[in-house]
């Protein structure tokens, strides 16, 4: 199967092309073999900017694919408008493989698109059925490329799979591991609203055994699935996991997320005075959201279960 994935260089990239290259032949478009660690002699390069639509054609022009992995997105920048580039870049790769028949195109969104999960309201995890509202530019721009994907698809006859990651973990990158050491160097943690915040992370060995299993698979055709951890953990309980395994005592304060908001929003004049600061209001509300997701679909399709947190903390901490 010839797989073409985008965004190869990024953090989900990097393991998946190298990962399906076991048993695919991968073709990862990247803007610049920037990091040249992480790239794989089975695996085919291809050069290119994705808002460069005329030279994306060139490129594609006489490339036979089965299956297009779209991963390639702005997912974090300080300016909000630049995730409008998520729809560009979207536009672009569909316009040029929309001609070439292909099986399947693999598009990933984010859990994000259902925007804060009321917990007062809400009493079942929600799943791929309710109503999203997304509320911010990037979660915006996710959910209008899903959208996008379904009419193209429409029109041009081709199957998509939509999933709906919630955050990923793995055992060296962010953002469990830049956790952990805070756990590790820091004595007093800090939380916003106690921590009481559900958080539902999933593990990278999961979201890599799904593409395995959902590549050309047909029964994953022209749908869309939450892909999450199994269940959701307060994050003040993922603190104390990590206490517990390494044997630590945090003292905790509790942050009001008003407060929070209001000391981000002096650091906001800083940053109009031409200073740069670390954090900005929206992802500091992203980072208190609710998550509450219902994942039965893809494992009921795979007949998989994911990884609870504990577990994968636990491996975290064994292996760091
Ligand atoms: N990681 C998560 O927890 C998570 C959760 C939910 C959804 N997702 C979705 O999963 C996908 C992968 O996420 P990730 O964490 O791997 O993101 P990432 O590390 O930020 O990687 C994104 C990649 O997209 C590439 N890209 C951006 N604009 C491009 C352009 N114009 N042309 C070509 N390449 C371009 C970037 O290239 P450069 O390296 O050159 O900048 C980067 O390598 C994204 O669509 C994201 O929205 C991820």
């Amino acid at each position: 199967m010839n797989i073409l994935i985008t965004g190869s260089n990024g953090f989900l990239g990097s393991y998946l092309s190298n990962y399906l290259s076991k048993w695919h032949n991968v073709i990862s478009l990247v803007r610049s073999r920037k990091d040249i660690s992480i790239h794989n002699d089975n695996v085919q390069y291809i050069i290119c900017d994705l808002r460069n639509k005329e030279l994306l054609m060139n490129k594609l022009d006489k490339i036979d694919l089965d299956v297009v992995i779209h991963l390639a997105a702005i997912t974090k920048n300080r300016i909000n408008s630049s995730f409008n580039e998520n729809i560009v870049i979207t536009k672009n790769l569909l316009d040029c493989i929309k001609d070439k028949k292909i099986k399947q195109f693999v598009y990933t969104s984010t859990c994000g698109v259902y925007g804060d999960v009321d917990l007062n309201k809400v009493k079942e995890p929600i799943d791929e059925d309710y109503q999203c509202y997304p509320n911010y530019d990037y979660t915006i721009s996710k959910f209008r490329c899903e959208k996008i994907l379904k009419n193209y698809a429409n029109q041009y006859s081709f199957n998509y799979t939509t999933l709906r990651l919630s955050v990923i973990y793995d055992m060296k990158t962010c953002p469990f591991s830049e956790l952990l050491n805070f756990v590790k160097s820091t004595k007093i943690i800090p939380l916003i609203n106690s921590g009481k915040n559900y958080i539902q992370p999933i593990s990278i060995s999961d979201v890599k055994r799904v593409f395995r299993l959902i590549v050309n698979n047909s029964e994953s055709f022209n749908e869309t699935f939450n892909l999450s951890g199994p269940k959701p953990i307060r994050f003040v309980n993922l603190i104390r996991l990590m206490e517990n395994e390494l044997g630590l005592k945090r003292y905790k304060i509790n942050i009001p997320l008003k407060f929070a908001l209001f000391i981000l929003g002096l650091s906001g004049l800083v940053e109009l005075l031409g200073f740069k600061t670390i954090f900005n209001k929206d992802k500091l509300k992203r980072v208190c959201e609710n998550s509450y997701y219902n994942t039965s679909k893809i494992e009921d399709l795979l007949n998989i279960k994911m990884e609870s947190p504990n577990e994968g903390i636990r491996n975290i901490i064994r292996n760091s």
